[in-house]
């Protein structure tokens, strides 16, 4: 039983003072209003909303450790200098049944701020259909028209500066752009001439620009990052959210421990259990009105499952008491499969290469960035992408769609529940509307500085699974993509890939000298799809979806208020609440959800 193993807290009498960051147990409450567990994106800006009002009690629980304001998560020229640290949770996945290098480590962050510290910085948002879709799954309130208040709640724009408009064109529509919200979207100051021809070669291929992401999401665009345009260091939730809220007296937050179970009692969740590690003693903290799950869409579901809310069938394996029998949790995992095909360019008079073999001008442009914040050191993964819509690379659209309406096989992993395969037949149909549709992305394209050319299938049909694999929530769960299972997504990529290489071969492209490095000798479809299946990631770090919102006779794991079926006081706030991934990077996103989230908590008590 759980009270043997745990110490119980001694009441703590804090005194309400400002700067209140714990850094010890002994200094929490014995309860709060709100336990928020993982203080990444979406759990810290719930915790600030929620704050506002002084007399809201919040803690924060986050497995990672709070940064030391290293340049590797603060300068934008540093991108990725975390990954594989120990901010990094470095998951291990497992193989994969037709890529052959589909197990792979993947990199979340763990550390207070969650992957917002450690993503690409690329900041934008899918198209209204992609969310209109949320909607017709049976999310009241959550389409384009539902969502847009929150996008524009959630950021503080800076539109780029006349140097850039003159200089690239750059266009935005100031309408749909918030300019009071947490995280900054905003233009570096420099950004690499090349960038100009990836936009012409798109346009040579018939591709529109669009005159802004934000609305219109189908082309190609420049596009903001997530950056602080005052300091040109990254913005993320610990400067923009824990930085403010930490000033109120009812903001706590435990860094370096992990929650290990949500404590139910009558099916009400009424606090968690926490610990610093495998080895260390186990605690419990109540929540006197919620629980709020925001620890992303890798370790949410394993959470759940270990706190007795998922599939009967796991949790009986598991020898886990069924809190609540939700075969949703950890089923409809998605990420955007992604290729790396190398190019080199031999045209390119100053690109981010010119920086790593060159130490005395990295020197030089370092420089620059310390004293005038200015110079490629406030670039981060890149200012422009093209999201297209399947006919504007394939001849095959209706061919394709056809197939996946007769498609009598769901691909789905053997024994999937009836429930969720119903909940997966309503996405797919859905989601070949947006397979055949122009005002919709299914493949996303984009080419470094200095090479390579990345394309990434956006709404891919395949499914996967994250499933708890023992009862020790500090083993990591088993991380199954199911990446090509469903045999369509292998043929639109097919097609996807060839209309890459005609991209290379535009004159925009050809003027920079670009050489295919090892693909130039594939032509056909076998030969191209042994390529695939050999080069291929299950992931473009955009994990989601797995206790997607959506009616609980369908697989859904929460209602379309984000409250979890079955267990009162409890909601999931993460990535994982998502029930079919948007065709874009993910973050502008999550922060909508996250601040939908914080008013629906609001306004439910
Ligand atoms: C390497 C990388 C690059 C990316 N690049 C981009 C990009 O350029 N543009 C873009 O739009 N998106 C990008 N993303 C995606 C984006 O950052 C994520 O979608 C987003 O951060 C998800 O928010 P979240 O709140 O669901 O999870 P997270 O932000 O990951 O937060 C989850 C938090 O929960 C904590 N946690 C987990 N388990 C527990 C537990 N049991 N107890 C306590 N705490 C726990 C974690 O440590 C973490 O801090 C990238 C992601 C990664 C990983
Ligand atoms: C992937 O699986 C293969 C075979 O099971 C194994 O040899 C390899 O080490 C694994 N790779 C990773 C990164 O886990
Ligand atoms: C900006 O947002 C803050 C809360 O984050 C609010 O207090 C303030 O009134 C807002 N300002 C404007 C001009 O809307
Ligand atoms: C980019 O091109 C402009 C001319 O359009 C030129 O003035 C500038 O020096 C170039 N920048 C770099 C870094 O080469
Ligand atoms: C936490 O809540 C549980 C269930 O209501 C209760 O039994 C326990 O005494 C509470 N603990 C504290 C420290 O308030
Ligand atoms: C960058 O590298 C390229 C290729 O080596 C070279 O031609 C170019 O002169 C370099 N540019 C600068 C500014 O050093
Ligand atoms: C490196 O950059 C410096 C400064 O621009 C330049 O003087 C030098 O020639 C470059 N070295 C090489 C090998 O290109
Ligand atoms: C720039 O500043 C960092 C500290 O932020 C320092 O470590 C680095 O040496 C500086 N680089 C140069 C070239 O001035
Ligand atoms: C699609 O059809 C048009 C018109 O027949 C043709 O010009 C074009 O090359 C075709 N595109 C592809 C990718 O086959
Ligand atoms: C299912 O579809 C496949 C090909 O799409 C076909 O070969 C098979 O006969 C179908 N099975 C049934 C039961 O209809
Ligand atoms: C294509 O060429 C590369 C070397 O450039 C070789 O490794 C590869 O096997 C070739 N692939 C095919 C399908 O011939």
């Amino acid at each position: 039983m759980l009270w043997s193993h745990i110490s119980l807290l001694s009441v703590a009498v804090t005194t309400a003072s400002a700067y209140l960051l714990i850094e010890r147990r002994e200094d929490l409450l014995d309860q709060y209003d709100y336990v928020i567990i993982g203080g990444g994106l979406s759990g810290l800006v719930v915790a600030n909303r929620l704050t506002e009002d002084l007399a809201t009690t919040v803690l924060v629980i986050e497995a990672g450790e709070l940064d030391k304001h290293e340049d590797s998560i603060y300068v934008p020229g540093d991108v990725g200098a975390t990954l594989g640290t120990s901010y990094d949770w470095q998951v291990p996945t497992v193989p994969q049944d037709v890529l052959v290098n589909g197990n792979i480590t993947i990199p979340l962050g763990k550390v207070v701020g969650g992957s917002s510290a450690l993503n690409g910085m690329l900041f934008h948002r899918g198209s209204p259909a992609d969310y209109d879709l949320w909607e017709a799954l049976g999310n009241e309130g959550w389409g384009w028209e539902g969502l847009l208040p929150y996008f524009i709640k959630s950021e503080t724009f800076t539109p780029p500066s006349d140097e850039l408009v003159s200089e690239f064109g750059i266009t935005y529509d100031e309408s749909v752009h918030g300019f009071n919200g947490s995280v900054h979207a905003s233009y570096p100051p420099f950004i690499y001439n090349q960038t100009k021809n990836f936009i012409k070669a798109m346009n040579q291929l018939g591709v529109q620009t669009s005159n802004d992401q934000a609305s219109s999401a189908v082309g190609v665009f420049y596009l903001p990052n997530s950056l602080n345009p005052i300091t040109m260091t990254r913005s993320f939730t610990r400067p923009d959210d824990h930085d403010v809220a930490v000033e109120r007296a009812n903001y706590h937050l435990l860094a370096g421990n992990q929650v290990t179970k949500i404590l139910t009692e009558d099916a009400v969740a009424y606090g968690v259990e926490y610990s610093a590690g495998s080895n260390q003693p186990r605690y419990i903290v109540n929540a006197t009105v919620e629980v709020v799950v925001a620890a992303g869409a890798v370790h949410t579901p394993q959470l759940l499952q270990l706190s007795g809310i998922g599939p009967r069938t796991l949790l009986e394996e598991l020898g886990v008491e069924v809190v609540s029998d939700l075969p949703g949790v950890g089923s409809n995992f998605q990420d955007h499969p992604s290729l790396i095909v190398p190019y080199s360019f031999t045209g390119l008079a100053f690109s981010p290469q010119n920086l790593t073999s060159n130490a005395t001008l990295a020197a030089y442009y370092r420089e620059l960035y310390n004293l005038s914040k200015t110079g490629p050191y406030t670039v981060s993964a890149g200012n422009a992408l093209a999201f297209i819509s399947t006919n504007s690379f394939t001849n095959k659209t209706s061919e394709l769609v056809a197939e996946g309406r007769n498609q009598n096989e769901t691909y789905l992993s053997p024994g999937a529940d009836p429930g969720v395969t119903a909940g997966y037949k309503k996405q797919r149909d859905l989601l070949l509307d947006i397979w055949g549709s122009s005002d919709a992305a299914t493949i996303e394209y984009s080419v470094g500085s200095a090479g390579p050319l990345v394309i990434s299938l956006s709404h891919a049909l395949s499914r996967g699974d994250i499933r708890a694999s023992s009862l020790d929530p500090f083993s990591p769960p088993s991380v199954d993509w199911r990446a090509f299972e469903n045999p369509l997504d292998m043929e639109l990529m097919i097609d996807a890939f060839r209309a890459g290489r005609r991209l290379m071969q535009t004159p925009a492209m050809t003027e920079l000298g670009a050489i295919e490095a090892t693909t130039g000798n594939l032509t056909t479809d076998e030969q191209i799809v042994d390529y695939l299946k050999k080069t291929m990631s299950p992931s473009f770090s955009h994990v989601c979806c797995t206790s997607p919102m959506m009616p609980k006779e369908i697989g859904g794991v929460v209602d379309e208020e984000l409250r979890v079926f079955g267990v009162s006081g409890l909601r999931v706030i993460d990535a994982g609440v998502v029930p079919v991934v948007p065709a874009a990077h993910l973050q502008a996103t999550i922060y909508a959800v996250a601040e939908k989230a914080a008013d629906l908590i609001k306004s439910s008590r």
